[in-house]
């Protein structure tokens, strides 16, 4: 599947997402025991992938010589925070599956369904976005049309 496929992919989730509200209450950055949580979830199931200070693979936009993308930084430097909070949860529950991947895409991106309860990635979702800078949080709430970060 050329990357062309999956970056369409993902322009056209991002259009669709725009018509509705990105932040989900199950990953709010300000609730403090669910980001405990999910800074634990994080250190044991996300950082040997997106680094410890959620930095990403080094060389992140370059496609590996095995045609794989390696894992993307998760603050601001990345592009998970162009993502609804819904698609973000899918993609962490399913992996790069359809509708967030062309059918057949090829990716390092485990699925943890089975691996953690749908608590504890909503948990790691809150706590990346608390890492998020109050420009991202604005941002957000500008293509989503909601109150994200506020
Ligand atoms: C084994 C390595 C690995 C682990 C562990 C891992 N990821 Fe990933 N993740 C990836 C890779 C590689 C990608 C990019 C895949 C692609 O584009 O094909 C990715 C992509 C993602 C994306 C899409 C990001 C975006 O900006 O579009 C999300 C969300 C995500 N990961 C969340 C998580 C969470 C949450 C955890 C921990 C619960 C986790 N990942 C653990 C390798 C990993």
């Amino acid at each position: 599947m050329p990357l062309t496929g999956f970056a369409a992919a993902l322009l056209l989730v991002a259009c669709s997402e725009s018509q509705t509200a990105g932040d989900d209450p199950r990953a709010d950055p300000r609730d403090a025991a669910k980001v405990a949580l999910g800074a634990r979830v994080y250190a044991e199931h996300c950082a040997a992938c997106h680094g410890a200070k959620l930095e990403g693979q080094p060389n992140w936009k370059e496609t590996l010589p095995n045609g794989r993308r390696p894992a993307p930084p998760h603050d601001d430097s990345g592009h998970t925070w162009h993502h609804a909070d819904r698609v973000l949860f899918a993609i962490a529950k399913n992996g790069l599956v359809p509708p967030y991947a062309p059918a057949g895409y090829e990716s390092d991106m485990p699925a943890f369904a089975g691996k953690l309860s749908d608590e504890e990635i909503w948990a790691a979702l809150a706590y990346i976005k608390s890492r998020w800078s109050r420009d991202v949080m604005s941002i957000r709430a500008e293509m989503f049309g909601n109150a994200a970060g506020k």
